[in-house]
């Protein structure tokens, strides 16, 4: 049996991974988690045993770190841990240098110490920048991040190739597409249109909503990451997505869509709360990857088209109420005004 140190497993993508590898005897998981508002326990209800150790802690920490590390000897780390929404980013972008960057560097310096096999970095298509009439990136396309968020991305991607050149670290990094799926904050474009549909709230959408995204299934990209863990070259980066490009609005439309049809509802009925709101600040209009590296190398392709992912994640957001009601109490609410009442959101307009 493999143990991996996962950082950041409470959150979205992070726990559907480590559901991915409940499956199969062969891995036993060390899972830290700071626990931030995105961290959630309950995102692994019905897993927990003697192959998933959790520790509550920070990849700041790195006395924590070297215990664990010392402690456990993982094969390898996958660390998921940041701080994950743009959003937040333009509110307040210090956490996101704390976590997403010194983080990085913490974990990177402490297995100079206790070396790994593999340091599996989540990294994002962010990093690119806008490519609005630009062609697909791959992945030795330059670095133009646009938001706060996707500046500290890419600061840690150029970190963790820093240590690999400088100290020969076991440095490989991913850099998937917008993923969508069970257990996503509703503070994400998907899920907080799923919620806000059900409680018959306004959906928001930013500006013209004819921004692109590629939008991938969160188990597609697990499967992906899984796969590059055994069988990606070190000091490589793959890219992760569909190859699909979807405006907002037509995402939005699906989501109304799927609502209608599961709650017998007119579906003209759901559409009527669509509001086009002020733009978030820097928007990049389009991202766009090529993903012939991992397709070609490693055999990895995406399994779940996007109405079958839609119609699934429409599903389990109706059937886990208690799961969005428990996150979308306390501090969201005075999230959710400081973005959608008070800082960007002044005009709005129906679409
Ligand atoms: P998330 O916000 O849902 O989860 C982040 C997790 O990290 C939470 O459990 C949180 O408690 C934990 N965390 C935050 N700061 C920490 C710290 N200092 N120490 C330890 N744990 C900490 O994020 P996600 O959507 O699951 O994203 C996971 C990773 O994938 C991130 O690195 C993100 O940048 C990247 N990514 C996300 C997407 C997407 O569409 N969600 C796409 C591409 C890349
Ligand atoms: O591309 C990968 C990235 O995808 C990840 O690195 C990030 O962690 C993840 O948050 C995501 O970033 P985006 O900014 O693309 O995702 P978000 O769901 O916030 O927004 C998707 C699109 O929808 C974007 O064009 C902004 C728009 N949007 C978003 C929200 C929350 C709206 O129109 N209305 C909204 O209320």
């Amino acid at each position: 049996m493999k143990t991996l140190l996962v950082t950041g497993g409470c959150g979205f993508i992070g726990s559907n991974f480590i559901r991915l590898l409940s499956a199969e005897p062969q891995w036993r998981v060390v899972n830290l988690d700071k626990l931030t508002y995105a961290g959630n326990l309950a995102n692994l209800a019905g897993i927990a045993n003697e192959r998933h150790r959790f520790v509550q802690g920070d990849i700041c920490d790195r006395i924590l770190i070297e215990r664990i590390l010392k402690e456990e000897k993982p094969w390898a780390i996958i660390n998921f841990a940041a701080e994950s929404h743009v959003d937040r980013s333009i509110l307040d972008g210090a956490p996101f240098v704390l976590t997403n960057i010194a983080g990085v560097q913490n974990l990177l310096e402490a297995i100079r110490t206790y070396p790994v096999e593999r340091f599996l970095h989540i990294s994002s298509d962010e990093v690119y920048g806008d490519k609005e009439d630009k062609e697909s990136s791959r992945e030795d396309s330059g670095l133009a991040p646009s938001s706060p968020y996707a500046a500290t991305k890419a600061a840690a991607d150029l970190l963790c190739f820093s240590y690999r050149r400088t100290h020969g670290l076991p440095v490989i990094v991913t850099r998937s597409s917008n993923n969508y799926g069970p257990y996503q904050f509703p503070e994400k474009l998907i899920p907080l249109l799923i919620r806000n549909a059900l409680s018959e709230m306004e959906l928001p959408v930013y500006g013209d909503g004819k921004q692109i995204r590629d939008w991938l299934y969160v188990e597609d990209n697990c499967r992906a990451i899984h796969a590059v863990l055994e069988n990606g070259n070190l000091g490589s980066i793959y890219n992760i997505g569909t190859g699909e490009e979807r405006t907002n609005l037509d995402v939005v439309e699906s989501i109304c869509d799927a609502i209608g049809k599961r709650r017998k509802r007119d579906v003209r009925e759901v559409k009527r709360h669509i509001r086009l709101v002020t733009d978030r600040p820097g928007h990049d209009r389009r991202y766009a990857i090529d993903t012939s590296s991992i397709r070609t190398h490693i055999g990895w392709k995406p399994r779940t088209d996007f109405a079958a992912g839609i119609k699934q994640t429409v599903d389990w957001y109706l059937d886990h109420s208690e799961w969005v009601s428990a996150v979308t109490s306390g501090e969201y609410r005075d999230y959710y005004d400081s973005v959608y009442k008070q800082a960007w959101s002044t005009g709005q307009q129906s679409a």
